[in-house]
């Protein structure tokens, strides 16, 4: 049973049923696609893309949605955190795109900030750029600040000195003095409280891990590049017993493909690839692996009373009508220094593996 009766139709949830509708509090569909969880002062807040339907959905009609929950089943809506502009000067102006919004806390300003992949209205994915917006209240109203093409005039860390000629597809060089682009994108914060902005770039042929200053608010400037022309997108990461563990796909739009998995002992790499982390098949359309299950990966949750254990969260596009895509939540396992990840027709917290120390 999914969950207890509550009223004439309200129903409290115990459990997860990946790829179904989740309705919120209002009993409607959740909308916070390609999201991220923040967990804060004994709360969940999850935020993501607010689609409308229809392929205009595929564009930021509304803004960036954010909903808050304390079991992670139920969630009460929170309304728009990020609402875009009316004015058409600015960079977030309604019909801009506005993906992938992820939102950490800064302990030392007491700010929230919130990151995001920023397409300029009417340019199509061409501008590449990473926005930044601050509040001073979790759920928001969020302030935008600016938008970046991170890392201008910096070679990145692990660069080589062919990295650095000029020439066809060296987009590394290309790119040095207006900034790296940055598409697919998330934030992590380490414990010892740096945070770090993991975007695609280099035409999504390129992942990047850029550090963010002490505020959170800009780049230092001090970033490495991760699987050079490895067509990853969609970062998913965490740190399971100092070790890091980053999820992402391949590189075919809205379409799914098959999940990739990669580990390091240092954020700024060497990264070794570990393969396809994804097992098991989803009965709603019979994708496996291959297509990782018809989802693509956007987060991976560490739960608070848990230590030691993850949510991965992915979504399911349906590009020709945005607000109907779906979330596939399943829990995380650590098998002989891989990360996997399998699915489950439905599962609970509970029945996820017994918690172990970080
Ligand atoms: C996907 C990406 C999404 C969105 C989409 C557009 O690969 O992960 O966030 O940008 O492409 O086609």
């Amino acid at each position: 049973m999914s969950c207890v009766l509550f009223g004439a139709e309200q129903s409290i949830r115990t459990e997860f049923v990946p790829d179904t509708v989740w309705p919120d509090n209002n009993g409607v569909h959740i909308n916070a696609h390609g999201g991220g969880v923040l967990d804060y002062d004994g709360t969940y807040y999850w935020f993501g893309e607010h689609k409308v339907a229809g392929r205009r959905g595929n564009s930021a009609q509304v803004g960036v949605h954010c909903y808050s929950s304390k079991d992670l089943y139920n969630w009460t809506d929170e309304g728009i955190a990020l609402a875009v502009s009316e004015d058409p000067n600015s960079e977030i102006v309604r019909g801009c795109i506005i993906e992938r919004p992820k939102v950490i806390h800064n302990q030392k300003t007491g700010k929230f900030v919130m990151w995001f992949h920023l397409e300029l209205r009417g340019q199509g994915y061409a501008a590449a750029r990473t926005g930044v917006a601050v509040a001073d209240k979790v759920a928001g109203p969020f302030t935008y600040l600016k938008s970046y093409r991170p890392n201008a005039g910096s070679w990145p860390l692990n660069v080589v000195e062919a990295d650095k000629q000029k020439g066809k597809e060296n987009y590394l060089a290309r790119d040095l003095q207006v900034g790296q682009m940055a598409r697919d994108m998330t934030l992590f914060v380490d414990d010892d409280g740096k945070a770090y902005h993991i975007a695609a770039a280099e035409e999504n042929y390129t992942l990047n891990i850029s550090e963010l200053s002490d505020d959170y608010l800009s780049f230092t400037g001090k970033y490495a590049r991760v699987m050079p022309f490895g067509h990853n997108e969609a970062p998913a990461i965490c740190r399971h017993k100092g070790t890091y563990y980053m999820i992402t796909s391949g590189c075919t739009g809205w379409a799914p493909n098959a999940a990739r998995s990669m580990m390091a002992a240092n954020i700024m790499g060497p990264w070794k690839s570990l393969g396809n982390p994804t097992r098991g098949v989803n009965p709603h359309n019979q994708l496996g692996p291959e297509k990782t299950w018809g989802g693509q990966s956007t987060y991976i949750l560490p739960l608070r009373e848990r230590p030691g254990q993850f949510i991965a969260m992915f979504d399911v596009w349906t590009p020709e009508n945005p607000i109907d895509g779906r979330y596939i939540w399943l829990p995380v396992t650590f098998e002989d220094g891989r990360i996997l990840i399998e699915w489950h027709d439905r599962w609970s917290l509970a029945d996820a593996a017994p918690a172990s120390a970080k």
